[in-house]
Parts: structure tokens; C-alpha cells; sequence
């Protein structure tokens, strides 16, 4: 019953798209960089004997200092107000990749699309079709092990949030994202979950993925339709406190 039900949502779908390190280390470097400058060109032997020169040279070393502290001070007012964030999906027809776009967009976060080595046709997605691709990776789970082109953004160390985007798939998350979220450390990362679906919930798809994962701050998440609309997506975005994250 619950499968029949399940697909019902995948027949909707396919009718709907049928038209279808640190911070602080680069502060201190940079200041003791700029020390170091002011030092350089200003501060002779010579000139070290001469008491007036000192105290010019003491001047101006007190006003870089105190210009880095000033800037050190701004930088961590605004590392606390903005967490870094990075939007990872995979997205077999568009929809995901949509949704992910626009949250990128609204949470000033970095995009990371999840591509297969071997892409996904649209023979390949073909769900009525019991010798299709997804259909036998459906009965085998052996072969959801899809590999993915990359794995690991390079901004991924010094990322806080995590969106994680995905289709549903008979319920469950796409497995294309298994890569992923098996191959990264998400320690210390709040992780999001989002996905898209075409009447299908959310599911256990999240707590599916945490425990995959094994490390990471995993949210609840959230469901899309499949043609969901910008506004909905910016009030979700707005409704997360992602600076405290
Ligand atoms: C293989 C397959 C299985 C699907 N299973 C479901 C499902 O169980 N429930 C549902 O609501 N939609 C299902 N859909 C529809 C997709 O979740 C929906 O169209 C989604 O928005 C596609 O996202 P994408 O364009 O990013 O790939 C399925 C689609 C495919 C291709």
C-alpha cells in the first residue's frame, strides 16, 4: 500500500515535468606581516640611535597596530555574524538544482553540484521500466554505489552549514548522494538536508543520510514540490538562524 502510494507520487512527478584554519591565523600573519613592513622601512640601526627617529618609529608602529587590531576586531564581528556556507546537490532533472541555486543565492552560500561519473539519461531514469538503470539500482542496492566526479569542494574545511540537496527517489534520498555524504567529515558542520519530490515527504530521508554520515549536526530538513517558487525557498532560508549555525 505504502509503495503504491509512493509511486502514485513518482506517476504525479513525471506528469508535472512530463513537459519536461583558521581565520585568526590569516589575521596574525597578516598583522605580524605588516609589523614586520612598518619595521622594515623605517627601522635602521642607524636610525635606532636617534631618540627622535625612535619615537617617530614608535608612533608609527602604535598606528599599525592599532589599524590591525581595529581590522582583526572587524573581521571576527563579521566571521560571527555570517557562517561560511556551502550548498552541495545532486539533481537528476533540474529541480533540485534550482532550489539549491536559489538557496545559494539567499544564504550567500557556495555552490557544489554532485555529478556522476556516469550521468543519469533519461532511458536511465526511466522508472517504468524494470530493466532501466534506476530500476535495477532500485532492486540492488549493491548498485547504488554511484561514484560521483568529485567529492570534496575545495571550500569544504571551512564550510559551517551544509545544505545537502537530493530528488526523492521511491522515498528515499537519490542515492547519488551516498558518495558524498560517506566520503566527508561532517565534524563540527551543521548539515541541512532539502530535497525535492513530487508529492513524496521528507521522509527518514535525513536521518537516513546522519547516519550514513556518522558525523555532523544534522537538521531536520526540508521537503520542496518539484516546482517550488523562489519566495518559498527565501522565506525558508530567512527563517533559519544560519549566523548562529
Ligand atoms: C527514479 C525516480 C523515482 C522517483 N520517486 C519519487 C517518489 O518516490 N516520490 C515522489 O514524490 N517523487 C518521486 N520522483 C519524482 C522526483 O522526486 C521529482 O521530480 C524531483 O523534483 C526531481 O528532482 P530533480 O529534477 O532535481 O532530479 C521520482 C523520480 C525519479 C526519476
Amino acid at each position: 500500500m505504502k509503495k503504491a502510494i509512493v509511486m502514485a507520487g513518482v506517476l504525479f512527478a513525471l506528469t508535472m515535468t512530463a513537459g519536461c584554519g583558521s581565520q585568526n591565523q590569516d589575521h596574525a600573519a597578516t598583522a605580524e606581516s605588516q609589523t614586520q613592513d612598518t619595521a622594515g622601512g623605517s627601522g635602521t640601526a642607524a636610525q635606532s640611535e636617534n631618540t627622535d627617529q625612535k619615537q617617530t618609529d614608535g608612533d608609527r608602529t602604535d598606528t599599525a597596530e592599532a589599524d590591525v587590531t581595529e581590522e582583526a576586531l572587524q573581521d571576527n564581528e563579521n566571521t560571527e555574524k555570517s557562517s561560511k556556507v556551502l550548498v552541495a546537490y545532486y539533481s537528476a532533472t533540474g529541480n533540485t538544482k534550482a532550489a539549491a541555486e536559489t538557496i545559494a543565492d539567499a544564504a550567500g552560500g557556495e555552490l557544489f553540484e554532485l555529478q556522476p561519473a556516469k550521468a543519469y539519461t533519461t532511458e536511465d531514469l526511466d522508472y517504468n521500466d524494470p530493466e532501466s538503470r534506476v530500476c535495477k539500482e532500485h532492486e540492488d542496492p549493491d548498485l547504488q554505489d554511484v561514484k560521483l566526479e568529485g567529492v570534496t569542494p575545495e571550500s569544504f574545511p571551512n564550510a559551517d552549514v551544509v545544505f545537502l540537496g537530493y530528488p526523492i527517489w521511491w522515498g528515499e534520498a537519490a542515492w547519488p548522494v551516498n558518495e558524498f555524504v560517506k566520503e566527508n567529515d561532517f565534524t563540527g558542520k551543521t548539515v541541512i538536508p532539502f530535497c525535492t519530490s513530487a508529492s513524496s515527504g521528507l521522509g527518514d530521508s535525513g536521518e537516513n543520510l546522519a547516519e550514513m554520515a556518522g558525523t555532523g549536526d544534522w537538521q531536520e530538513g526540508k521537503r520542496f514540490s518539484s516546482g517550488v517558487s523562489e519566495e518559498e525557498i527565501q522565506n525558508w532560508i530567512g527563517s533559519l538562524d544560519l549566523a548562529a549555525k
